[in-house]
């Protein structure tokens, strides 16, 4: 394992804050446990929406990720059942009919909270100073663009949102043209790209650079706890879909991009870019279109992230999942 931030002790960092909205999902249960594994990042809360799986199973799963990481702190809150426009899609032949399936798990004991996961985001970030929240979706962004509308307030209460959606080198993974979290909610997607908000993205081009190996899984597991037993079972269910899919040696695991982009930006490289996303061709349905060369005349919207150190990638997520 490469050494990391020799300089800094983890005991010694400032915080980030963080709201999480997810749809777990096996990346994004390693998003999640990287994310509460990290002293450098506070996580305020869990939003969850629906897309993996229905909005029942994404709010069971959160609940069982705080559960596994004994971090029954950090609140879960249901969010959106069904995209703004479009009926819900999900993606059970990827992620098995739980979400989260691979290891054996309990019915969760911790318990979601009484609020909509967009009025605590809301009151939260109101509650906020200005740039003091950092968001990252990992999932549909369909809750993230409800907040945006209903209360613009919130724009400037938000450092950044750093998510995981979109491919334009690599193409999709839903359609030829569309990745799946866009692809489920193209409309919500495109309010998130125009609402001025920084955004970093971590598409497919970037994902598909860092692909598991059966080694790495294995030291996972080798941790011995389990938390390493349970993201092991995980990974190894998740990935036999894209190593089919794609004839690969491993899949990606895209999720954790966003936290680990959060510890270590070093990690990844990319380019400022204009990101418009298609919400009516039936053809092209949720594509990033993303201005790479400065062809349309509009000011960038986003980093779009290309170049990612895969081995440092790895390493980071093996050494903080040790630490749970
Ligand atoms: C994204 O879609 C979901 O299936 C994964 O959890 C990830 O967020 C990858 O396209
Ligand atoms: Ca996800």
């Amino acid at each position: 394992m490469r050494p990391r931030g020799a300089s800094r002790s983890l005991s010694d960092v400032t915080t980030r804050k963080i709201i999480i909205d997810t749809d777990p999902g096996q990346d994004d249960a390693i998003a999640i446990l990287l994310a509460l594994a990290s002293p450098e990042l506070e996580v305020l809360g869990i939003t969850c929406v629906a897309g993996n799986v229905p909005l029942p199973l994404t709010t069971r799963n959160a609940l069982l990720l705080c559960e596994l990481a004994d971090r029954g702190d950090v609140p879960v809150f249901a969010g959106c059942a069904r995209p703004m426009i479009r009926p819900l899609v999900t993606a059970e032949e990827v992620h098995g009919k739980t979400g989260l399936d691979g290891p054996e798990w309990d019915e969760p004991r911790l318990a979601l909270q009484q609020a909509h996961a967009v009025d605590w985001m809301i009151d939260t970030l109101l509650g906020a100073s200005d740039g003091e929240v950092t968001i990252c979706p990992i999932g549909p962004l369909t809750n993230v663009a409800l907040a945006l509308v209903r209360e613009p307030r919130i724009v400037p209460k938000i450092a950044q949102i750093v998510t995981m959606g979109g491919g334009y080198f690599v193409g999709g993974n839903v359609t030829p043209a569309a990745e799946f979290n866009v692809y489920v909610d193209p409309h919500a997607a495109d309010i998130v790209y125009r609402s001025g908000v920084p955004i970093v993205t971590m598409p497919l081009d970037v994902t598909h650079r860092a692909l598991m190996s059966h080694e790495w899984i294995t030291q996972l597991a080798a941790i011995g706890t389990e938390v390493g037993r349970k993201a092991a079972q995980m990974l190894a269910f998740y990935e036999r879909f894209d190593m089919e899919r794609y004839g690969s040696k491993g899949g990606p695991v895209h999720d954790p991009a966003t936290i680990a982009f959060l510890l270590e930006p070093g990690l990844y490289g990319g380019k400022d870019v204009h990101v418009a996303v298609e919400t009516a061709s039936p053809l092209t349905m949720g594509m990033t279109v993303v201005d790479y060369w400065g062809r349309g005349g509009e000011d960038p919207n986003c980093r779009w992230m290309t170049e990612v150190d895969a081995d440092g990638f790895f390493d980071l997520m093996l050494e903080r999942l040790a630490l749970l």
